[in-house]
């Protein structure tokens, strides 16, 4: 099992049935393709986890990280893991509004572009943390 996350941000901010368009879609293909995840978004900005096997995670982010709807990408984990955490999802979904995330604790730091380098290289497992936090609120 391997698992990627990265951040982006949007060309352009993505309406509401963009982004369901987006998510219809790649629920679909992960499902064919074994792909779990989830995709964060907050006023432009996305977050994505996407697990599996190695060659297929792999070949999905080079697809994705070319896609012209978004740019701007940081690479935060890339690794080998033994564990799954969102097997139940295709790609679980959160677009956070202003006021959850006033409500959460270190959320803003991970969506901060200008800190996020600097913040990761401090606490690089941080961004699992934020990931699974809105995994259990979605059970
Ligand atoms: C933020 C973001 C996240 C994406 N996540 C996925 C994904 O999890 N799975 C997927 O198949 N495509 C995802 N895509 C879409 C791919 O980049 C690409 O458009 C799609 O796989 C191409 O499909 P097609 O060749 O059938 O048109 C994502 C795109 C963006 C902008």
């Amino acid at each position: 099992m391997f698992r990627v996350v990265y951040i982006s941000s949007a060309i352009k901010p993505f309406s509401e049935s963009e982004l369901v368009d987006l998510l219809v879609k790649s629920r679909e293909k992960n499902s064919q393709k074994g792909i779990t995840g989830m995709l964060l978004y907050n006023d432009g900005n996305f977050m994505q986890l996407i697990e599996g096997k190695e060659t297929a995670v792999k070949q999905l982010y080079t697809v994705i990280s070319h896609d012209p709807r978004h740019h701007g990408h940081i690479l935060l984990l890339n690794e080998q893991t033994s564990e799954s955490l969102f097997g139940e999802w295709s790609m679980a979904f959160r677009n956070l509004t202003d006021q959850n995330i006033q409500k959460i604790p270190g959320f803003s730091r991970f969506m901060d572009r200008a800190l996020i380098a600097e913040n990761f290289k401090k606490d690089p497992t941080g961004c699992l943390d934020l990931l699974k936090m809105f995994r259990d609120e979605s059970r």
